[in-house]
Order: structure tokens, then C-alpha cells, then sequence
């Protein structure tokens, strides 16, 4: 959805340049076309099998993205009660949300849960028994699934792995079957399912399916204990293409998980994030200065670390586009530096561009974890969001302003 016209950059029908000049940089632009596409390839795989696909909220949590797929019928996974405000402002329907976390506060679980939220994926004993006390004080019943960690390896960035022995997350697979027995009797509380989520940006279909054999190995176990499911999530972690990662084959994935889940008959729960959002966003910024020093060549550009923290983060890798390609000018390699005081702040190192003082940069598949991520350090205010469909435009959310920067803050008296 973003691919050039007459060499200048466009999402969908829009040119970035009169984006640009419309609504200034930094800018978040999202193709609705995109998100749409990617909704799609995941409601399709999951076909005529019972399902609902849950989007991760913390990907990409603007309202109106949420709206979007609430509209198309998506259930939320949620980690924390700002993210189910959000998806209730949105008009996200509370029957399809899923509450995920390992530190879920007493207020937050008292709100999912007068709110009457479709299943707390509760992540230790601790978190099980706070649950059922609070739901039994409200006489609500509060409906679970435990989340359990099948310890499977994934290969993906340390960061961003959360199955594995030592992760923080989730219920050791050897224990579950023990607290599953005790959720059984236990005041306020109905169980309703079992969930997994082993990392982010998986790219080989080996770990899902380890992690699912895992998860219907223990759906058995439940049976014979006399506790009947009425759904498996097997979360998100579905990997996208930066650059040369083996592109993961999400339908054929979803087939197989299907097939896992079709004998017993459960509803399929997914919880994909980046994978309906990445590629549907870029971040535009502004070329401000070129600089050579003995090091080597540096685009210093108006966007950094406080709009898209994943370079410096994870030494994440996102396509640096030119936004206007200017045929007859010799190309440099510069690294992509952002106007953040860090060391570590680049967008890119090493890039090939043919670029110029004022000229715009887009940095591709940018739309999960960008924004959500971003942050006022060094008092930078965040960028405004736009959503093009086709030829249109939608500001999604305005430029935050000096004044709001300051706006909670008070000055001391006298
Ligand atoms: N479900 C649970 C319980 C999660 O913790 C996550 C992500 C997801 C679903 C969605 O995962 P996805 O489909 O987006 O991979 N900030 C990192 C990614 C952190 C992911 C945290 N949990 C990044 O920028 O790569």
C-alpha cells in the first residue's frame, strides 16, 4: 500500500510530501487498505472454525485503529485498564476482550470485571486467588483461563521471548494442571479456557505448533480431570517482514493450529498484534541536516528514538525510504540519526540514500509498536497520526502541543 507514483512516495492514493507539508513531521500515516488486508488473511484462515481473534491493543492503541477493528468484528487482548477504556471508547464489544499480564492491579481487575469482560488469562496463583476474592466480594464470577508457559524456544529477540524456562510470564506447563484443579473450587471463578503466548515477531511456524502441542497435551489432561474447556488462545507473536526474515505463512500456520484444536472441538482464540498493524504504517520525518565527520556520514532527521524506539531498543531493523527519488544524484551511506542526547539514537545505520537538506524519509512497517512506544523524552512532543484511505485523509490524532507537554504539571508555590 505505499509504493511510488511519478517518484514520489504515496500510501495508497496520497502523496507523503502533501502529507507532509499538511500535517508536519514527525508523522505516523497508516493505509486502512493495509489493516484491512492483514484482518483478513487472519479471519480467513480461521474460516468456518469457531474463532475470534483478538487484536493485542499495545501494538498500535489509537482509538481510531481500535475502532476500525472493532467495526470489522475484532475481540481485544488488553494489559492494563488504560488499554480497556480505550477499547470501550473505541466501541469494542467487552464480550470479546481478554485481559492478559503477569501485574494486573486490584482496580484493574475490579473495572474488567464490572465491565464483564469475555476472560482474564491469569498468569500465577497469586493473581487466581486475588481474582476470585474480588469477584466473590462483587458476587460476580469472573470467567479464566490460565495462561501457561509452554517453555519452548522461539529465536527471537531476547526482548521480546516470553515462553521460554525463564520468563516471567505465564504458569510453568507442570504446574497448571494442579492450580487448574484448585481454580475448579474456588469462589468467583469459572474456567473457560487455557492460553499461551510464546514472544513477538516469530517468524517459523516450529515454535507455534511446539507451544500448541504443548497447550492440547494439557486440554487432555484437564478432560480427564473432569474440567472442560470452551476455548484455547494461542496469543500472538506472529512475525512480520522487516527485511529479509522469512515470511511467515500465517494462513498455512492457522491450518495447522486448527487442526490441532478441530478434534476436541474448542473455540480458537489468536492474539495478533503486530501483524495486522506493522506493515499498514511509516514514519515520516524531515531530512534537517547532512553531517560528515571522520566517522562517517550521518541524515540527522527530525524523528529518533522518542517516536520509534525499536533501533535502539531491540537493533531493530525498518526500511529507510527517500520519499522523493532524485534519479540523478549520486547516493551516500549515512546512518540515520535522530535529535535525541543518546548515543544509541539512529533509525538506520549503514543505509544507501540519494538524499538532500529538507528532503523526507519514511520509515516502513512502523505501525506496530511505534507510536505506542513513543515518549516525551527530552520534552519532544509526539507526533500526530494520520489514516489514508485511498484519497483521504483523516487526522487521528492532532500534534501534541507545547501545552499539553506541561499540562499536568504545577509549579511549585512561593
Ligand atoms: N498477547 C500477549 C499476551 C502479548 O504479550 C503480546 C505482545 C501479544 C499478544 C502480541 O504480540 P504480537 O502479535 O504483536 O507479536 N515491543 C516489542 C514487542 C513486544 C510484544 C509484547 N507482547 C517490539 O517492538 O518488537
Amino acid at each position: 500500500m505505499f509504493d511510488y507514483r511519478a517518484r514520489v512516495l504515496h500510501a495508497e492514493s496520497m502523496s507523503l510530501e502533501l502529507l507532509a507539508q499538511r500535517f508536519g513531521t514527525p508523522l505516523y500515516v497508516y493505509s486502512k487498505a493495509a489493516m484491512l488486508s492483514a484482518w483478513q488473511r487472519f479471519t480467513q484462515a480461521c474460516g468456518g472454525h469457531p474463532h475470534c481473534v483478538c487484536y493485542a491493543v499495545k501494538a498500535n492503541s489509537s482509538l481510531a485503529i481500535l475502532q476500525l477493528l472493532a467495526k470489522l468484528g475484532a475481540g481485544f487482548d488488553i494489559v492494563s485498564v488504560g488499554e480497556l477504556e480505550r477499547v470501550l471508547r473505541a466501541g469494542g464489544n467487552p464480550g470479546g476482550i481478554v485481559f492478559s499480564g503477569v501485574g494486573k492491579r486490584e482496580d484493574e481487575l475490579r473495572r474488567a470485571l464490572e465491565i464483564g469482560i469475555h476472560c482474564f488469562n491469569v498468569e500465577s496463583e497469586a493473581e487466581l486467588l486475588r481474582l476470585s476474592a474480588l469477584a466473590d466480594s462483587q458476587g460476580k464470577t469472573a470467567a479464566i483461563a490460565l495462561r501457561i508457559n509452554p517453555q519452548v524456544e522461539t529465536g527471537t529477540h531476547p526482548h521480546i521471548a516470553t515462553g521460554h524456562r525463564d520468563a516471567k510470564f505465564g504458569i510453568n506447563s507442570g504446574l497448571a494442571e494442579a492450580l487448574y484443579r484448585r481454580a475448579a473450587s474456588l469462589p468467583g471463578i469459572r474456567i473457560i479456557g487455557i492460553a499461551c503466548h510464546i514472544g513477538s515477531q516469530i517468524t517459523q511456524p516450529a515454535p507455534f505448533l511446539d507451544a500448541a502441542r504443548c497447550v492440547m497435551a494439557l486440554v487432555d489432561r484437564l478432560l480427564e480431570n473432569g474440567i472442560l474447556l470452551e476455548h484455547v488462545d494461542f496469543g500472538g507473536g506472529f512475525g512480520v517482514r522487516y527485511q529479509a526474515e522469512p515470511r511467515l505463512d500465517v494462513s498455512a500456520l492457522i491450518s495447522q493450529l486448527r487442526a490441532l484444536v478441530e478434534k476436541p472441538g474448542l473455540k480458537l482464540l489468536l492474539e495478533p498484534g503486530r501483524a495486522l498493524v506493522a506493515e499498514a504504517g511509516a514514519l515520516l520525518t524531515r531530512v534537517e541536516y547532512l553531517k560528515t565527520t571522520d566517522q562517517g556520514r550521518f541524515v540527522v532527521v527530525d524523528a529518533g528514538m522518542s517516536e520509534l524506539i525499536r533501533p535502539p531498543l531491540y537493533g531493530a531493523w525498518h526500511e529507510i525510504r527517500a520519499v522523493t527519488l532524485r534519479p540523478g544524484m549520486p547516493s551516500e551511506i549515512y546512518d540515520i540519526a535522530g535529535p535525541v542526547c543518546e548515543s544509541a539514537d539512529f533509525l538506520g545505520r549503514g543505509r544507501r540514500l540519494a538524499v538532500q537538506t529538507g528532503d523526507l524519509l519514511a520509515v516502513m512497517d512502523a505501525g506496530a509498536y511505534g507510536f505506542s512506544m513513543s515518549s516525551n523524552y527530552n520534552s519532544r512532543p509526539r507526533a500526530a497520526e494520520v489514516l489514508v484511505d485511498d484519497e483521504q485523509v483523516t487526522l487521528i490524532r492532532r500534534r501534541e502541543t507545547l501545552d499539553d507537554l506541561m499540562a499536568q504539571e504545577e509549579l511549585l508555590s512561593g
